[in-house]
């Protein structure tokens, strides 16, 4: 197994895994020192694209913004996003997993789902195919983005996949919105790391996308903290530009040929 693959699975207990997205080569390389892991994430489809939802996202979006994002990953491990439509059964799987794998570098893919991905997971990993699952909200397929665990049998279904999961072989598992007390059990019992969004302090760790940290995007969901404010710092450079361009401060002598 992958050397990185190996540090991510042995924290599980030990320290907290930081993962962010990235979309592009410019802004993996600065959180790259401050990650363990980097995930190109079909976020894109709406950050980026303003989709209504990721279903839109296609394989070459996701391979396109990969290879960029490739080029600025020195020391996280980086992980794909297979988009929704492109893992249907095994075989779609493997090929597209193997196409995305083969074109961008990346270490591990991305897949949501619970029981029905059982199969496809096997398949990938006796492949030697590093796979991440995703449970709780499932933006490929989701109908309402509520919190997941708040009645029983969604408990039940939750906690069933998420130990089919890592018998069928992921490294990790995504928690997306999930009720905490859920988040804390699954994390307890299941042996490889849970990353959180949404679903409390408790899991191994927490993953966040990177335009919302840095206020780039214009979301309100509760699980989102910003720790920046880039929206105003575009703003106020433009505004500058703007006003030296008109009163013809620039260019001056020393941006000129
Ligand atoms: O697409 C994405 O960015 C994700 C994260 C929110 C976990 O799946």
């Amino acid at each position: 197994m992958q050397k990185k693959i190996l540090i991510i699975k042995s924290k599980k207990n030990k320290s907290k895994i930081v993962c962010l997205t990235a979309y592009s080569k410019n802004t993996a390389s600065i959180i790259d020192k401050h990650c363990d892991v980097i995930l190109v994430g079909d976020s894109l489809g709406s950050v980026l694209y303003n989709f209504s939802s990721t279903k839109k996202v296609t394989l070459d979006m996701m391979i396109e913004h990969s290879k960029s994002v490739r080029m600025g990953v020195k020391k996280s491990l980086m992980v794909v996003d297979m988009p929704h439509n492109t893992y249907r059964n095994s075989k779609e799987a493997l090929k597209n997993a193997k196409k995305i794998i083969s074109k961008t570098k990346c270490d591990a893919i991305k897949l949501e789902g619970g029981k029905k991905l059982v199969q496809i997971i096997k398949t990938l990993t006796k492949n030697k195919i590093q796979v991440m699952g995703h449970l709780g909200v499932l933006p490929q397929s989701a109908t309402n983005f509520k919190f997941k665990g708040k009645n029983t049998a969604e408990r039940k279904n939750i906690l069933r996949d998420s130990k089919l999961l890592e018998e069928a072989g992921v490294f990790s598992i995504v928690l997306e919105c999930v009720e905490s007390s859920l988040a804390k059990e699954i994390t307890k019992i299941v042996r490889v790391p849970i990353i959180g969004i949404g679903a409390s302090v408790h899991c191994d760790g927490q993953v966040l996308v990177t335009d919302d940290l840095i206020g780039l995007n214009k979301i309100r969901a509760r699980f989102v903290k910003k720790y920046s404010n880039i929206e105003k710092q575009i703003n106020d450079a433009a505004l500058k530009f703007k006003k030296d361009v008109v009163t013809t401060k620039f260019p001056t002598k020393k941006h000129s040929y």
